[in-house]
């Protein structure tokens, strides 16, 4: 059983209150921090919350298990670093930082003092990423060659977001940031990210940040992480993976249309689901949003480790990695070249063999492709091994 520090009463904070207390969890939020009393007050009230401050270290030093940081992105540093001054297991929202550098001071401020720590990247832990995981890890579509993952909605709800300053970047490191990690899972944490292209703009809101990109990852073993990201998609959160591999492929759809589907020509009165953009029409409502998008196994897992004594699936160290992979990807969009991600610090394989491989259809020929064709004939490409030479066999 853990008892919590919560930092931040916003949109994360409350879905995070609710995968921790929902049903009869032995988890709960003892002590919540928030800039104003009222809303300390509010959130206190409406979650059972013992502590309402307005003291972020009386909130960090209170006599829990673990602080959660649910802030802002210009605040994650401060409140990590306090936490681990403090000796308390620390478990920060996405992204770590808002530059590689900010990432890498708490990684390393949290491994200083010695305390446990968790990156809240809920979109690993979403139930069908992490059956696809487990289908994959096993085998059954081959060597990953490319992950597409794509974020895109109508824009963040509130203020900080938009502001270049406060946030660290736009669209990238807000959404990428789960798209990154998310081929990385797909791809092999332990395989090294080497370089990125990407294209980024600011086409509609008027900021100074990208509100729409498209990137790729380059990896050692030659696997490619794709991110598309938007704060200008029309139509509520669009949220999608697709996996493939040498021996098949995976699509993922988590958000619009997962298999429940609705017409209201009166309207629902209000909220539909995370980002929904109207509440009448066709409406694509989410049974369960909090297990939906991930919360509630990210828990489970942040908290077991912490029983037990051992790292959850993300930590710090991804957190950071994933931060750098964004840098790189800032880098990227300006140059409008290839960009090397620098990992000061590497904790994963070196010298990896490339992906894919290739069948030998005897001992003058590796075979390119088999295909049957309309007529039901069975069509061999092939490839001879010392001259080079491309032919095709016809069977059947
Ligand atoms: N899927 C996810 O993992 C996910 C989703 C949304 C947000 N987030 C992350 O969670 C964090 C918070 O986002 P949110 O959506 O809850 O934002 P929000 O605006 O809904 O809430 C932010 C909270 O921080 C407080 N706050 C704002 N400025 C402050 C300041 N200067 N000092 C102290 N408190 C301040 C606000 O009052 C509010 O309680 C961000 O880092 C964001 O990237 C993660």
């Amino acid at each position: 059983m853990a008892q919590i520090s919560l930092l931040g009463t916003g949109l994360i904070g409350s879905f995070y209150t609710q995968a921790l207390q929902r049903g009869r969890s032995r988890d709960s939020v003892e002590v919540v921090y928030s800039r104003s009393q009222d809303r300390a007050n509010d959130f206190a009230t409406k979650w059972n919350v013992d502590v309402a401050t307005t003291d972020m270290q009386v909130a960090i030093e209170a006599d829990t298990d673990v602080v959660i940081v649910a802030l802002p992105n210009d605040l994650h540093e401060q409140a990590v670093t306090a936490a681990a001054a403090a000796g308390k297991a620390v478990f920060c929202t996405k992204p770590l930082g808002r530059n590689a550098e900010e990432a890498l001071r708490m990684l390393q401020a949290v491994e200083s003092a010695g305390v446990a720590h968790g990156y809240l990247e809920d979109l690993v832990y979403t139930p069908k990423t992490l059956k696809a995981l487990q289908s994959v890890r096993s085998g059954s579509i081959g060597d990953v060659l490319w992950v597409r993952s794509r974020e895109t909605h109508p824009g963040p709800h509130s203020d900080w977001f938009w502001d270049k300053q406060r946030a660290g970047g736009g669209a990238i490191l807000d959404m990428g940031c789960h798209c990154i990690e998310i081929a990385r899972s797909f791809i092999g944490k332990d395989i090294r990210p080497v370089e990125v292209v990407c294209w980024g703009d600011t086409q509609v809101h008027p900021i100074e940040t990208e509100d729409h990109a498209i990137g790729m990852v380059k990896y050692e073993n030659g696997a490619i992480g794709q991110f598309e990201v938007s704060w200008s998609f029309r139509g509520g959160m669009d949220l999608r993976d697709e996996i493939s591999g040498t021996g098949g492929t995976i699509w993922l759809n988590h958000w619009l249309r997962t298999g429940m589907e609705m017409f209201s020509a009166d309207g629902m009165d209000g909220y539909v689901a995370e980002k929904a953009e109207s509440d009448r029409g066709w409406l694509f409502p989410v049974g369960d949003e909090v297990a939906a998008l991930g919360y509630t196994d990210m828990f489970a897992d942040m908290l077991d480790s912490l029983d037990h004594r051992r790292p959850p699936v993300e930590d710090f160290y991804d957190g950071y990695i994933v931060n750098a992979i964004v840098d790189a990807s800032y880098r990227s969009m300006q140059s409008k070249r290839w960009e090397t991600i620098d990992l000061p610090i590497w904790r994963g394989r070196e010298d990896v063999q490339r992906v894919g491989c290739h069948r030998d259809f005897d001992d003058q020929h590796v075979l390119i492709k088999e295909e049957t064709m309309p007529d039901g004939k069975r069509k061999l490409i092939l490839r001879n091994k010392s001259t080079g030479e491309v032919s095709q066999r016809v069977t059947g």
